[in-house]
Order: C-alpha cells, then structure tokens, then sequence
C-alpha cells in the first residue's frame, strides 16, 4: 500500500515510517521539521519537507494518491499549548482539516489519526478507563487532539472514509527528542546519563501508563487491516507515577544526585491509566514490552545519543 506519514520526521512517526517500509509498503514523508530530524527518515522513505496547513499539500495528495494516511504530524506538549493555544489549534486542528480535506479529495481509503488518551480523557472518574469514558480535556492540546477526533468522524460520516484513531497513553522508547518539553522517559534518562540535576514536577505522585514503541508499531500493523475501524485505546493498563520512573532510570543509569521537585504544571492531569481491551478483543494485540524491559532499551538508546 502507499502510505502517507505525516510527522515521519518525529519519534513515533519515524519508527512506523521504518516499520511499515519493512512490511513491504511504499512510505512517503511529511514532516516540516520543526520538532523532527531528518536523520529520523528512514532509507526508503520519500520525503516532502512542507507543513501541513500548506495549499501544496492538495497537489502532493493528487500527485501521490496515497492509500493511507497515517496522520502524526502535532505540537504534542501539553505545556506549549497552555502557554501558545494559538499555535496549537493552528497545527493541530487547521492542520488536520488541511489533510483531511486533501485526504477527501484525492480519495484516500483509511485516515489513522494519533490522539492522546490523557488530555482527551482529563481527569478521570475510574481508573483505568476505556473509550467510552466522559471526554474532559483540560489543556488545549487535548482540546485539539478531540476536535480532529471529531472532524475525522464527521468526514467519515459525509464521506466514508474510514478511519482508526489511536488514543494513545505516554509513549517512550528510541527516537524521542530527549530535549523537548515532553517524554519524561527521554529527558530524564539524558539527563542522568550526563549527570545532569533532573527535576520533577510537583512530588512525583502524577500517575502515567506508559507504552513502549514497540507495542504501538504492532498496533499501526494491525490497524492497516480492513476490519480495524473506530477509536481504540492503546495502553497498557499499568499506573506508574513519576517518582518510580526516576528511581528505576537512577538504578540503570547510576545516577545519583538527590530529586528535586518543582511546582506542578497547569494543564496536567494527576492520573492518567487505560484498558485496550476493545483493540485486543478485536485484534488480538498485547503490549510485550513492559517498563522492566523497554526502560533499560531506552537507556541503551540514549547512552549513544548525539544532540542534533
Ligand atoms: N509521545 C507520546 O507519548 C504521545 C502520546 C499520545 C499521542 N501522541 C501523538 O503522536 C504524534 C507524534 O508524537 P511524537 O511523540 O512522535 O512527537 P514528535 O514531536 O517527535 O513528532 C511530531 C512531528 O511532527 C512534525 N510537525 C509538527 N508540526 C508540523 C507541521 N505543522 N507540519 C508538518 N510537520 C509538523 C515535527 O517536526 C515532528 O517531526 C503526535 O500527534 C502526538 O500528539 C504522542
């Protein structure tokens, strides 16, 4: 299948860019670089270094004719949006109404969308919590990943086309911009690596479940599947707050300067835990990877990394 990654250039959408060129499938790129790398583009990959809320994007969608589109392409810190909603709402929801409408009209097939489980959910009732669970964003990033989620339903709804939307919970593993504002596993494991003071926001009790990159490569494998439609969680159904995050990388990477804590940060949920079990009734999928395996991956990773 020819498939269209936007934000190919990023963490995840580098690694499904990767995964799916192994699969056999014809990749193509779109990534503006303004949180990526282009050393993240895999061999085989054609690139178009252009934003998605450009008028070329229609001309690339008709020259192209792309089967899929795998949409990754965001502004994905919770922080930023707070402080820049402008900004957010532009890349984030213009931007996807840009590819959805070029999606449209060049005739693509299946439209795969990364939402995030935490900001759509906020503050949750039950814990872990499935998709049915009351949408209660409270950071315009979550605001802006659920009004795409409602524009993808609303194209589906006018013009069938189909559509999987992954509510992922936090992602980690290889390829994470460990100099970013978002992705604790990344930053912190930097950080200790070069022995460097590492903060947490508010006392390390905010609560994740976190997934590693491996487990959502076998997702975006199955969701290329004709009978996979609809929302689904990706998760693992394993709360984890932040204090035990940094004492397991302190214990792989030998850190040893005290925590410091910092005040927390608006727009940021206490809890935040998932069950998939509507994507593993139907497909069968499992995360393999837990954080006793994917923690010391990622430190491995980042013990040769290179700032770019
Ligand atoms: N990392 C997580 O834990 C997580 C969790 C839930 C959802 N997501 C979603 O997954 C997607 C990928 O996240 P990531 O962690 O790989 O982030 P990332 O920052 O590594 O990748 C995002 C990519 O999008 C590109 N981009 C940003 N604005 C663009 C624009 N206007 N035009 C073209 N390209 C643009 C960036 O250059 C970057 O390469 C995002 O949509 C994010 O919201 C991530």
């Amino acid at each position: 299948m020819k498939i269209c990654i936007t934000g190919g250039a990023g963490f995840i959408g580098s690694n499904i860019a990767e995964h799916y060129i192994k699969l056999g499938h014809e990749v193509v790129i779109i990534d503006n670089l303004a949180l990526g790398f282009r050393q993240n583009i895999p061999d085989g990959a054609k690139f178009y270094h252009i934003d998605i809320n450009d008028e070329e994007i229609h001309d690339i969608f008709k020259k192209e004719k792309f089967d899929i589109v795998n949409h990754h392409a965001a502004l994905m810190s919770v922080r930023y949006s707070v402080s820049m909603p402008l900004e957010d709402a532009r890349t984030n929801i213009l931007g996807s109404i840009n590819l959805l409408e070029a999606s449209k009209n060049s005739g693509v097939k299946k439209f795969i969308f990364s939402s995030f489980a935490g900001t759509v959910y906020g503050e949750q009732d039950v814990f872990p919590c499935d998709e049915n669970h009351p949408n209660r964003p409270v950071s315009p990033y979550g605001v802006s990943k659920l009004s795409t989620e409602k524009y993808i339903e609303y194209y589906n709804t006018l013009y069938d086309m189909d559509f999987v939307i992954f509510r992922y919970t936090n992602v980690y593993g290889r390829r994470q911009n460990p100099l970013g504002e978002a992705g604790v596993v990344a930053i912190f494991a930097l950080k200790m690596l070069n022995n460097q003071p590492t903060y947490i926001t508010g006392d390390g009790s905010i609560t994740r479940d976190y997934v590693y990159i491996d487990d959502i490569l076998s997702a975006h494998e199955l969701a290329l599947n004709d009978n996979v439609k609809g929302i689904f969680n990706i998760a693992t159904g394993i709360e984890t707050d932040l204090n035990h995050i940094f004492d397991k990388l302190a214990n792989l990477t030998n850190y040893k300067l005290p925590k410091v804590y910092t005040p927390p940060k608006l727009g940021e949920q206490k809890r935040s835990v998932c069950t998939a079990d509507k994507f593993k009734n139907l497909t069968g999928w499992q995360p393999l990877t837990m954080l006793d395996e994917g923690l010391p991956k990622t430190v491995e990773f980042y013990k040769s990394y290179n700032a770019k």
